[in-house]
């Protein structure tokens, strides 16, 4: 007798499980089964398609012919800091830019700060409570990066911060170092660059990945390939923040160092777009940045889609450039603004976020670990279409229910 079955779901939405990430034309293929069922047994799928009466479960959920979909994976978060940010708003309204807040020892410099004066318990009190809306809005894997340190104190407090978020929520996470994230004032950038790269041993058993923020007045692309080509001698698979405001050429840095994915690249050069296809990188595509610095050029989705790239969104949630943690927005803005299908859209933010991380999530097949969202939509397409609300309406976890949307006390 299996543990659960959800029954009377409108449509079941499954992605596909593959090797690799989905590329090209594929990101557009999106399994959809109407009148569906889910079978789950202790903590895994038993069972999620067509409704059959094959299956007996000691309990069961209605899904009142709402929908349901494997829960949201997100591939690039700053979850981890000290501080807030507001008071940037006013200078941006002022027509400051953000690297100029960053030269003025503001902006990342700013959290940096905030994050050195915290105690781990400051730091991951405040965290837990942005990986709780995470999982509220439908969100059950989740990479977090540190980079508000700039010191070996700082930085391990970070990871360990976030090491200690997974042994408690019910998600996994993936765990980034991003020492390189910003040159500390009056520091020479090729010195702090090889500190950072000295981190790297110190850093090996809490990180999964190694990042840098390859940016005018940050660093240089050839700093950036020291730094890669000295994580991946030490075994990390990397990362970077590539052409999110200058065309520096990132994407091709990237692809050259085999990157399990380069984020953001809204500068990205023609031919490192064209590359793409041909690599193992995923573009990780971070367009609530784009709209909270208030650009107008968002990230070339359909150029990267279309030539046969593999794209995933993720909030990039942090204090300054992105200061959401709701992944369901940043779908209505792919939708909006990247020109993404809903197709697409869902599968970037499943089972592409999944190998943008590398976590086996993503796809509710026979086997698989029981991480599902019922959705309070009528049909895929309509998360995207109603934006800025939460549509989750139940969140389960490796088969237990862990969120149900509140109602009002009337
Ligand atoms: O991905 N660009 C660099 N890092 C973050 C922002 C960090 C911050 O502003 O605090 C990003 O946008
Ligand atoms: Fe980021």
């Amino acid at each position: 007798m299996n543990d659960l079955m959800i029954k009377n779901i409108k449509s079941l939405i499954l992605p596909k499980k593959t090797e690799g990430p989905l590329k090209g034309k594929e990101m557009d293929e999106l399994e959809i089964i109407d009148d569906a069922v889910v079978v789950i047994n202790g903590k895994k799928i038993v069972y999620a398609g067509k409704d059959t009466s094959d299956f007996q479960a000691k309990e069961f959920i209605d899904a009142q012919g709402m929908i349901v979909s494997p829960a949201l994976v997100e591939p690039h978060t700053h979850v981890v800091h000290g501080g807030s940010r507001e008071h940037e708003m006013s200078l941006k309204r002022q027509g400051v830019d953000y690297l100029t807040i960053l030269e003025q020892g503001g902006g990342i410099l700013n959290t940096v700060e905030r994050t050195r004066e915290a105690t781990a318990d400051d730091l991951f009190n405040k965290a837990a409570k942005n990986i709780t809306r995470m999982i509220q809005h439908g969100v059950l894997a989740v990479e977090s990066k540190s980079g508000y340190g700039l010191d070996k104190e700082t930085e391990l407090k970070q990871l360990e911060v976030s090491k200690r978020l997974e042994a408690v929520f019910p998600i996994e996470m993936r765990h980034t170092f991003l020492g390189p994230h910003a040159v500390p004032k009056g520091r020479d950038s090729e010195e702090f660059l090889d500190e950072m790269i000295a981190l790297l041993d110190d850093v090996k058993v809490l990180a999964d990945f190694a990042d840098i923020f390859t940016e005018t007045g940050v660093f240089s692309v050839e700093q950036s390939r020291k730094y890669m080509e000295a994580a991946r001698e030490k075994g990390f698979r990397v990362k970077i923040h590539a052409d999110e405001i200058d065309p520096l050429g990132g994407l091709e840095l990237a692809i050259e160092q085999d990157a399990i994915s380069a984020d953001h690249l809204v500068a990205a050069s023609e031919a490192g777009k064209k590359q793409l296809a041909d690599s193992n990188t995923v573009a990780v595509l971070l367009p609530g940045t784009t709209f909270y610095l208030g650009k107008n050029e968002f990230a070339d989705a359909r150029g990267m889609i279309d030539q046969g790239g593999a794209v995933a969104l993720a909030t990039d949630y942090n204090p300054g450039s992105c200061v959401t943690d709701n992944l369901q927005m940043i779908m209505a803005i792919a939708a909006l603004k990247l020109k993404m299908t809903p197709n697409e859209i869902w599968n970037a933010v499943t089972v592409n976020a999944a190998q943008a991380i590398d976590v086996d999530r993503g796809t509710l097949d026979e086997g698989d670990d029981a991480n599902l969202v019922i959705w309070d939509a009528p049909n895929h397409e309509y998360i995207p279409y109603h934006y800025g609300v939460n549509h989750a309406h139940t969140v389960i976890a490796n088969g237990q229910v862990i969120f149900e949307r509140p109602g009002l006390k009337l």
